[in-house]
């Protein structure tokens, strides 16, 4: 079988589940190809899509939506003639169901190119913005996630369909919600470096939208493309990037997904108790999930 998965993502999560989406795709003896954004929109018009029996479509949930450019990239896709099968994976900072919402433009869009979504997975990794979550919590949603994507994968090969199960009204929700489309644009505007700036150009090169300069006397201008992505405030080497209207949401940092050596103490997580249910209901399903795979005959 042949897949081709695109994907976007800002800080990195996407990515990690992406590949080991590949991984997982490939040890059950798939061929797999891997496409991200913003580098793949230019690629589209030179991949044979005939040669491909199933799509994957991959991103960071970004206020209950899938990001724009994930959104254009579906547009784009040429109408088949002959219906292809896709799945999804998500990946969010908290395991709530109001993110199921988050898919429906994109099944929607890709119904109309003739591509039928069958599976669908969310996976929970560390926060890129609002808070950080504690490096121990990052290696538990991470260790988890490598466990369970590769079930999902057999589940996708099998044919097995995979959905989620939609809010009432989700569909308007989140129509509503595509405001934060909107919304990145108007704040990325009001993205500022601070003192600490040291010129270094990361974000100028890191940006998937180009969406910030420097010009001649060393001002930064941040224009109108912002998807709020956060790639270049999280990786900014003097966390010298201020995020506009959202200052305090900033995270900074690569999260360290490394397991906890044993003698090394919980650090005080003043987190600890923010969706608790949820974080502990998303875990026990997943533990139950890798439970009944390795007791699988
Ligand atoms: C602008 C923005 C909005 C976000 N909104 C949500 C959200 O609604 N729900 C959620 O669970 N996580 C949300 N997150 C967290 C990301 O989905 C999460 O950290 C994701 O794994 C980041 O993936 P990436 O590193 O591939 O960009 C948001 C992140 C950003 C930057």
């Amino acid at each position: 079988m042949k897949i081709l998965i695109f994907y976007f993502s800002g800080t990195g999560n996407t990515e990690k589940v992406a590949k080991a989406y590949a991984d997982a795709l490939a040890a059950n003896g798939a061929c797999v190809i891997s496409e991200s954004l913003p580098e793949a929109e230019n690629k589209l018009a030179d991949i044979d899509f005939d040669s491909y029996d199933l799509l994957g479509f991959g991103y960071p949930i970004h206020a209950f939506n899938a990001p724009a450019n994930l959104l254009t990239l579906a547009e784009k896709l040429p109408k088949f003639a002959q219906s292809k099968r896709a799945f999804i994976f998500k990946t969010s900072g908290e395991p709530v169901r109001m993110s199921d919402v988050s898919s429906l433009k994109l099944i929607k869009t890709l119904r109309k190119h003739n591509v039928q979504v069958t599976n669908e997975y969310q996976y929970v990794m560390p926060y890129n913005i609002i808070f950080r979550h504690s490096d121990r919590m990052a290696y538990r949603m991470w260790n988890v996630a490598q466990k369970v994507i590769p079930i999902d994968c057999a589940q996708i090969l099998e044919g097995t369909p995979h959905s989620v199960k939609r809010m009432f009204m989700g569909g308007l929700l989140a129509w509503f919600l595509r405001i934060e489309h909107w919304g990145a644009r108007f704040n990325g505007k009001r993205y500022k470096v601070n003192k600490d700036c040291i010129r270094c150009g990361y974000c100028v090169r890191v940006c998937p939208t180009k969406n910030i300069t420097i010009d001649e006397k060393g001002k930064f201008r941040f224009g109108n493309r912002c998807l709020m992505c956060m790639r270049c405030a999280f990786g900014c080497p003097k966390a010298a990037i201020e995020i506009g209207l959202f200052k305090s949401w900033k995270v900074n940092g690569a999260y360290s997904f490394d397991k906890p050596a044993a003698d090394d103490l919980p650090q005080a997580d003043k987190h600890a108790n923010y969706c608790k249910k949820a974080y502990n209901r998303y875990f026990a399903a997943a533990e139950d999930k890798i439970r009944s795979a390795e007791n699988k005959p």
